[in-house]
């Protein structure tokens, strides 16, 4: 007789990992998960550093404790059409990673973050934070540094970046610059109401058909993301040529907009 309920039981967990854990799904269909879904809390956990994380924050020897993106992922039956992970944050940034970029970077989620004694903590740097391991190199951008995470939405890449894919880019300059744009900024300054809105509309805070407009939002960058500040340094991303590139796309999307 005892045997029976630890029968029952057992075969109970077993449907419930073989089938794929349940995912939560709003009205539209939208599968997510939360950062507190006991999921997890059935993965492994190892206390990693990330020379990435590091860098980009000019902090030393962080310790975070993550779990593998992949291992979460692996525990559900995914439709293959949902190729991307929406990062809802708690402050209006909204990353985005595709599952590709997941698998290829082996890309982890830390549950807590432990700095140096020494290195000052910003009021965003939170769990769940993306985390770059050692062992893997993507390009160094903003995309890899999302923290603050409430939830995770799988969507479908190209339906997420439809409403930029409008704007009809003439020339190659400005398309580059929405590549730019699309890994270092929209997170914070959202266009046709795709990305964050932790900053403000770049397209209306600016003409950029004028030239003095062009060096006021240079020396906008430099005063609010600049190397001196440590806690939003995006200039740190962007190479020789890539901000003439990123003013040319922001000038065809107003010139849209108008
Ligand atoms: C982590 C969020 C975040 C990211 C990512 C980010 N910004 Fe910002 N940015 C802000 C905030 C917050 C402000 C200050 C509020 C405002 O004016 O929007 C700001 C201000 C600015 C300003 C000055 C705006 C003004 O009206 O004077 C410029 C220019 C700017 N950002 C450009 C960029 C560019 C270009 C990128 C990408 C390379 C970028 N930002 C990425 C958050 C961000």
């Amino acid at each position: 007789m005892l045997v029976f309920p630890a029968f029952i039981l057992s075969s109970c967990i077993n449907a419930y990992f073989f089938n794929g854990l349940p995912l939560k799904q709003d009205n539209k269909g939208t599968l997510s998960i939360t950062s507190d879904d006991p999921v997890f809390d059935l993965l492994e956990k190892k206390w990693v550093s990330s020379f990435y994380f590091d860098r980009g924050m000019k902090y030393k020897r962080t310790r975070l404790k993550v779990v593998s993106l992949s291992n979460l992922l692996k525990r559900y039956n995914l439709d293959i059409n949902l190729d991307a992970i929406l990062l809802r944050c708690a402050d209006d940034y909204e990353g985005i990673i595709s599952i590709n970029d997941v698998k290829h970077y082996d890309i982890q989620v830390a549950l807590k973050v432990e700095l140096a004694e020494e290195d000052i903590r910003p009021d965003w740097l939170k769990p769940l934070l993306i985390v770059v391991p050692n062992h893997s190199k993507p390009p160094f951008s903003e995309r890899f540094f999302t923290a603050n995470i409430n939830e995770l939405r799988f969507v479908r890449l190209a339906d997420y970046y439809a409403p930029l894919e409008i704007f009809g880019l003439k020339n190659i300059s400005a398309k580059f610059g929405l590549d730019i744009f699309k890994n270092n900024c929209l997170f914070c300054h959202s266009i046709n109401k795709v990305g964050g809105n932790k900053g403000s509309s770049l397209v209306s805070a600016f003409n950029l058909n004028l030239d003095r407009e062009k060096q006021r939002f240079r020396d906008r960058f430099i005063e609010k993301h600049g190397a001196s500040n440590s806690s939003q340094n995006m200039s740190q991303f962007l190479v020789k040529g890539q901000f003439d590139s990123l003013l040319a796309f922001l000038r065809e999307v107003s010139i849209n907009n108008t």
